[in-house]
């Protein structure tokens, strides 16, 4: 996407109605879906190991600001296909579905949060020309208010070809990705179901405050925790994205922390979890990519 198309989205003239100001737009299911794939978060094969795809977003309720613990967030992809050339152009084409692989249903924490790794998808012919990189996406709430969409890659060549990649209401589902040091890409995703904040259970939304923001995120020097205030805080853990712990911090007195501070610079890219634990045992988790 590029700046100048940001410049005429039209601006909305309705009637002010929250969800339609986040709203994550539908797009078509396609003939790949298939029920009840596994509960993972790396989609990847143990011989891909290398030039990884990192997502990781929230899923929110249709206030826009209110996070979903344990909503369903399924994705399905092709795979990376073969180095093709087409009309002067070097990509990865003839992509192709399996059964099995690139595929996965994960839930998000009590942070409304998710996040997978798995690698960019090729394209595949759709008639006489590519559709352009993309992850087909299904989220939904305890089963009901199911969206069914795609998300699409800036700077795809593909795109202004494809009828549902290149329409109106898939810029909010057309993200940037940034490559870090290893190679690995990595882009943020934020899913807005049509769903009422009084719907999400009370106890859940006294953990997500525990940690009000990552911010900015991907991280650099700037980023700061921010917790809310009035908590007897006992602990900070960043975990990677297998679980194993890197840091532990005890004894937190502040509730802006300067979390770029806390990461060694040796720190491989990738995505991260922040652990927040309470005096009275009350814990909250958030993600974030380095
Ligand atoms: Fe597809």
């Amino acid at each position: 996407m590029k700046l100048s198309f940001l410049s005429i989205i039209p601006i909305k003239l309705s009637a002010f109605s929250p969800i339609e100001e986040c709203e994550t737009t539908p797009d078509i299911e396609g003939p790949f879906y298939i029920p009840n794939a596994p509960n993972i978060s790396i989609l990847t094969p143990p011989e891909v190991n290398s030039d990884f795809l990192f997502i990781t977003g929230t899923v929110y309720a249709n206030d826009c600001i209110t996070p979903i613990p344990n909503a369903t967030v399924e994705v399905w992809h092709a795979n990376k296909g073969e180095l093709t050339t087409n009309n002067d152009e070097v990509f990865f084409g003839n992509s192709t579905y399996n059964d099995t692989l690139y595929r996965a249903k994960i839930y998000t924490d009590n942070s409304g949060n998710y996040a997978y790794q798995t690698i960019l998808p090729g394209k595949y012919l759709n008639g006489s020309y590519y559709r352009p990189s993309h992850i087909h996406y299904k989220s939904s709430y305890l089963d009901q208010n199911e969206i069914t969409t795609q998300l699409y890659f800036e700077g795809d060549t593909s795109i202004s070809k494809d009828p549902w990649a290149s329409s109106q209401d898939s810029l909010n589902r057309t993200i940037p990705l940034t490559m870090d040091n290893n190679n690995n890409l990595n882009g943020v995703f934020d899913i807005y179901l049509n769903v009422n904040p009084e719907e999400i259970e009370s106890t859940t939304i006294k953990e997500i405050q525990l940690i009000e923001s990552i911010f900015p995120n991907p991280i650099n020097q700037n980023t700061q925790i921010y917790l809310s205030k009035n908590n007897n805080y006992k602990s900070l853990e960043i975990c990677d994205i297998n679980g194993k712990n890197i840091i532990k911090k005890n004894n937190i007195s502040h509730t802006q922390i300067k979390l770029y501070e806390l990461i060694m610079p040796n720190t491989p890219k990738g995505i991260y979890i922040l652990k927040i634990t309470t005096q009275e045992g009350q814990t909250a988790a958030k993600r974030f990519v380095i």
